[in-house]
């Protein structure tokens, strides 16, 4: 199947599609070429964000790549300095002139710290008038996504967490399952982390199949319905990610990559209070 063709349903009907193209730490000046090469290799999904600093190069490739806007789902998160509800508001019209759109398919709090409950009001109302077609978090643990589910109108579409082989999340999934929530991957590489691509166990997963490392990550999330939004700059690259949808991983393999979970990140923990509180000071523009 085509990357194109292979969708998940959100809890409120919209088609997302599994496999898209994340840009976090591709530089501005870079961003336009990498999302132009990324969109004629075929990706349709853009992951971006405000703390990213590229939303405009990313606006740029879209308006080029003159390909109908129906037919790509794009995905911008909003900073913890601009939690509350009219901060939130202006700055999904500041997101939306970036990236020269009049809609987003998801909108996403980035993390859980400020005044995000005020944020999702505010968000709440930018689905109910149709300019986020979808609404969701990122980085929300389990007490805090049902608290938030808890305590408001709309059920959150997204989750977008750490998922790799290092820090599988599989002990969240039924939660997320329960609620309706769908688990969106990011750092599916854990970003070359723990010597991942050349990992002995994934590596002879991939020469069972022909397949590199990458693409053996990428399916083994995509089969437990992972959306997966993996970052390159080099076309080479986008196209082998996008090159998963010919083979399924045996359960035999599953059960391998499964033993590789460490239960922890591989980055940092969103519950640290030194982080919290780096997170917290860290200002975009
Ligand atoms: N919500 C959040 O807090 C959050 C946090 C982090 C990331 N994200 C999102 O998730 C996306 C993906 O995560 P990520 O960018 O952090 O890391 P990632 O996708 O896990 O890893 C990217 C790294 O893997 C390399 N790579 C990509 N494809 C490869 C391949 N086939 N073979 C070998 N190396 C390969 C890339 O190098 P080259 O570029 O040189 O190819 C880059 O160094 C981000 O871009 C962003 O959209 C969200």
């Amino acid at each position: 199947m085509p990357a194109q063709n292979a969708y998940v349903t959100l809890n409120n009907g919209v088609r997302m599609p599994i496999l898209g193209f994340g840009v976090f730490q591709v530089p501005d000046e870079q961003t336009e070429q990498v999302v132009t090469d990324a969109l004629a290799a075929g990706y349709r999904a853009i992951d971006t964000a405000a703390s990213y600093g590229n939303e405009e190069a990313v606006g740029r490739a879209i308006a080029k790549s003159g390909i109908p806007r129906e037919e790509l789902f794009i995905t911008t998160k909003m900073w913890i300095q601009h939690t509350g509800e009219a901060t939130a508001r202006r700055e999904f019209d500041k997101s939306l002139r970036k990236l020269g759109l009049d809609y987003l398919d998801l909108y996403l709090i980035h993390q859980p710290l400020g005044d995000y409950y005020s944020s999702w009001h505010a968000m709440e109302k930018l689905y109910g008038e149709g300019l986020a077609k979808a609404i969701g978090v990122s980085n929300f643990y389990p007490d805090r996504l049902v608290d938030l589910i808890q305590h408001n109108d709309i059920t959150p579409a997204v989750n977008q967490i750490e998922a790799h082989p290092f820090f599988q999340r599989a002990d969240y999934q039924p939660l997320l399952r329960e609620h309706g929530v769908q688990i969106e991957s990011w750092g599916p590489f854990a970003e070359g982390k723990n010597e991942l691509f050349t990992n002995p166990t994934l590596t002879k997963i991939g020469e069972g199949y022909g397949k590199s490392v990458a693409q053996v990550v990428l399916r083994w999330l995509i089969q437990r319905d992972i959306v997966v939004i993996p970052k390159s700059v080099r076309p080479e690259r986008m196209a082998q990610n996008l090159d998963v949808f010919d083979f399924e991983l045996a359960g035999d393999d599953m059960t391998a990559i499964a033993a590789l979970d460490t239960g922890a990140s591989a980055f940092f923990d969103h519950r640290d209070p030194a982080m919290v509180t780096w997170l917290g000071g860290r200002r975009v523009d």
